[in-house]
């Protein structure tokens, strides 16, 4: 087991801020969470579990033992007539697998193209774009339980995804790793269209029927044209959920915001797009102190170099009173904040 202590953190999360982790392991396998779990210092100590880090925003340092999640590997398990079954260890970038089943001719995921961070923080956020959720091609995950420091295997119901949400954001917080994700790539395949702007790069481009292939490219396309690089510009990707609100509140706000963009849930609700009110409230391209709002996508603030957490969640909460006084909605944020 390799155990670093005194670790800066800052080359460890997509936003760039500063932070030191007292202790830090670097996690390849099962068996390295187990000799955590086993260690006679570490096995009762608090535990914080980082991936790739781009959906974290650090405020303080870390007195927590910090397991870094490195676990490689990829390889299709298993073909069945009705799907691809992909395992992907939880340390391999997200991006990287997208292309690398593309160039297996094994498609299913290219519309989660380009979304920054690792495999095995993929179902905890339940990572979602352009009309695809990882729920929509999750089959099962390993991890290891670190109270009991057995390795374990969940399927779709127990880990409960939701909007950007699932079981460990909740009870399994930081007390399961995960250390390998199993993908569901439905055959034959069928492309995922009809988000807004894949349509109009069908329209541009007067393809009718793309590959997955050509949709991968027009969602990397699309998503450089408008979410900053994390390598260029510091950032933990959408800032805020988009806020569900019953139809009765959707009807009101329209009331007075009539081209508020909203779009209807399977399930009745209404959801909004928090990028487009906090550009309503006129915070596109601004800066506080180190910390900004994107000039091409409002829902991403970004670290215009030096920031610190808190002057991103100065920012964040200027951002929610002036969408709450004109709103009246109490934006969430999506990224976990420490
Ligand atoms: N809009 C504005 N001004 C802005 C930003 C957006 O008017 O500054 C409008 C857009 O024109 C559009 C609507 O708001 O009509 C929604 O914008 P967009 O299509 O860019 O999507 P989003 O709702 O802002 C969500 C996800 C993204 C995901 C995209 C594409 C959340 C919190 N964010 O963003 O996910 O890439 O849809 O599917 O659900 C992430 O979670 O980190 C993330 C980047």
């Amino acid at each position: 087991m390799q155990i670093e202590s005194g670790v800066s953190l800052k080359p460890y999360n997509s936003f760039g801020l500063p932070a030191v982790a007292q202790t830090l392991v670097r996690v390849t396998s099962d068996a390295c969470v187990r000799e955590v779990v086993d260690h006679p210092v570490f096995g009762r100590a608090p535990k914080f579990i980082l991936g790739g880090g781009s959906n974290i925003v650090l405020t303080r340092d870390m007195p927590q033992v910090v397991l870094k999640v490195e676990v490689p590997g990829r390889r299709l398990v298993e073909e069945r007539p009705d799907a691809w079954i992909v395992e992907a260890g939880a340390g391999e970038s997200w991006h990287d697998l997208v292309a690398w089943t593309l160039d297996q001719g094994l498609p299913g995921m290219e519309n989660l193209a380009l979304i920054p961070g690792t495999v095995g923080a993929s179902p905890v956020q339940n990572i979602g774009a352009y009309g695809m959720e990882l729920k929509d091609r999750f089959e099962s995950l390993d991890g290891v339980d670190l109270v009991t420091g057995r390795s374990i295997t969940l399927g779709p119901e127990i880990c409960a995804f939701g909007y950007r949400d699932s079981v460990f954001k909740h009870s399994l917080a930081n007390r399961v790793v995960i250390t390998r994700v199993r993908f569901r790539l439905p055959r034959p395949w069928q492309p995922v269209l009809g988000y807004l702007e894949l349509e109009r790069k069908m329209a541009e481009e007067r393809v009718s029927s793309p590959d997955a292939r050509q949709i991968f490219d027009w969602i990397c396309a699309i998503r450089r044209a408008k979410l900053p690089d994390p390598a260029v510009l510091g950032n933990a990707g959408s800032f805020f959920k988009n806020p569900v609100v019953t139809p009765e509140q959707c009807r009101d706000i329209i009331g007075r915001d009539p081209e508020i963009v909203h779009y209807p849930m399977p399930d009745g609700t209404m959801k909004l797009a928090a990028g487009w009110m906090i550009d309503a409230c006129g915070w596109k391209g601004k800066t506080v102190g180190h910390a900004g709002v994107y000039e091409k996508q409002a829902l991403v603030l970004v670290n215009r170099g030096g920031a610190t957490g808190s002057e991103v969640m100065t920012l964040a909460r200027a951002i929610q009173e002036s969408v709450y006084g004109r709103f009246g909605i109490r934006l969430q944020p999506e990224p976990e904040i420490y």
